[in-house]
């Protein structure tokens, strides 16, 4: 194990002055505080002053949706596209607002081109030049990466590893190549990986979760500079109850190798959609009351992101399986697994959000 120490060492000098955050966005844990965020898109943020008001009561961090994925940045090779980046640094700058940059490597991020390239020419030296293009145009106003999205799979992966193009080009060792790239760029920036599916009580999320603590040990054990987790969260009304011991003990895990947690992308998958609205959210919110409970247990964990606003905004949607009573439910008709609803109305989210980082 990291001392945890070494590490805060590490990031003690790091030249980011913490962001001032409205009073909503900040809750306080023995004094220190801890920030609630969500991922935007800035011209939805445009078109909408409602949406962009709605932010900026509420929240103090902002993590681009898609726009810093390769694939939005240079979706054609050698064409880059920073202008909706450069939108939300500027948003964010005029408005206080912390930035977290997610993400760099991402297979379902990546661009065909350069999947394509990548295989076939077995050159690391493009990925490094993206990481390098990227980070060094925003390390000034970005100090949290999500290095590498989703490295873990452990059904058909390799050694819990997911099996994707990087993993098949350059061995299991592109992780360390893509943080130490990223190091060398920003040698202030926290460098996070980010991962999904650590909630639940089923064998694979056991098996998820063993599976990143051994990544995660072997990258800190050969010295590689890693600072943290992000845990995306993504909730799920049908996998069973949280098993809050077992969550709790995952997330110690991760601070007991001194690594932060950063909660990253919080929403809620819905299965039943036949109650009524009241009862829905009831349900959404008692199961991020659980989850906060224990994840804001951990003082390790720093933040809470959640992965949008407003329900009507959100990528999660109604799925073949689900329980929906057509009389009662449209197919446009969204999930509400957001804290605020389609007009954006608080909704009971809201509500365990704040209480739950103001109860910390
Ligand atoms: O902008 C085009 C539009 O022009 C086109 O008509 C439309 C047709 O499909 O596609 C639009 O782009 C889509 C984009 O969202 C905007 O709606 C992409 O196809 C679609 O892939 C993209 O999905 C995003 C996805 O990441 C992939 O980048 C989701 O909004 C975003 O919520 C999701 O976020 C991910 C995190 O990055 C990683 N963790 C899981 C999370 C949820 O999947």
């Amino acid at each position: 194990m990291i001392p945890r120490r070494r590490v805060l060492a590490g990031l003690a000098s790091l030249p980011f002055a913490s962001t001032a955050l409205s009073k909503a966005a900040m809750a306080f844990s023995d004094g220190a505080p801890r920030l609630l965020g969500t991922c935007v898109r800035i011209e939805q943020l445009e078109r909408e002053p409602q949406l962009a008001d709605c932010l900026l009561s509420q929240f103090g961090s902002i993590t681009p949706e898609i726009h810093l994925k390769w694939n939005s940045v240079e979706n054609r090779e050698g064409q880059f596209w920073f202008e909706p980046v450069d939108r939300l640094v500027t948003f964010a700058g005029k408005h206080d607002l912390r930035l977290h940059g997610h993400t760099l490597l991402w297979e379902q991020g990546t661009p065909d081109w350069a999947l394509h390239a990548i295989s076939h020419d077995k050159d690391w030296g493009l990925v490094e030049r993206h990481i390098e293009r990227v980070m060094s145009r925003y390390r000034d106003v970005i100090r949290d990466w999500d290095v590498v999205n989703e490295p873990i799979d452990t059904q058909n992966g390799r050694d819990g590893l997911r099996r994707n193009t990087f993993q098949k080009t350059f061995g299991s060792d592109y992780i360390a190549r893509a943080l130490q790239a990223a190091h060398h760029t920003a040698p202030n920036a926290r460098l996070l990986l980010n991962e999904y599916g650590f909630e639940y009580d089923n064998y694979i999320e056991v098996a998820r979760r063993a599976a990143l603590l051994k990544l995660l040990e072997k990258l800190l054990v050969a010295g590689v500079p890693l600072h943290g987790v992000g845990i995306q969260a993504h909730l799920d009304l049908g996998k069973g109850p949280i098993p809050q011991r077992d969550v709790g003990k995952f997330l110690q895990d991760i601070a007991d190798m001194g690594l932060a947690i950063l909660v990253t992308e919080l929403d809620v998958k819905e299965r039943d959609y036949r109650a009524t609205l009241a009862e829905r959210d009831a349900r959404v919110s008692d199961e991020v009351r659980r989850y906060l409970e224990v994840a804001l247990a951990q003082p390790a964990v720093e933040s809470v992101t959640t992965w949008g606003i407003s329900d009507r905004l959100s990528w999660l949607q109604v799925e073949p399986g689900d329980r929906v009573d057509p009389n009662r439910f449209g197919p446009a008709a969204p999930n509400r697994g957001l804290p605020f609803d389609g007009d954006l109305q608080p909704k009971a989210m809201h509500t365990a959000l704040l209480d739950a980082l103001q109860a910390r």
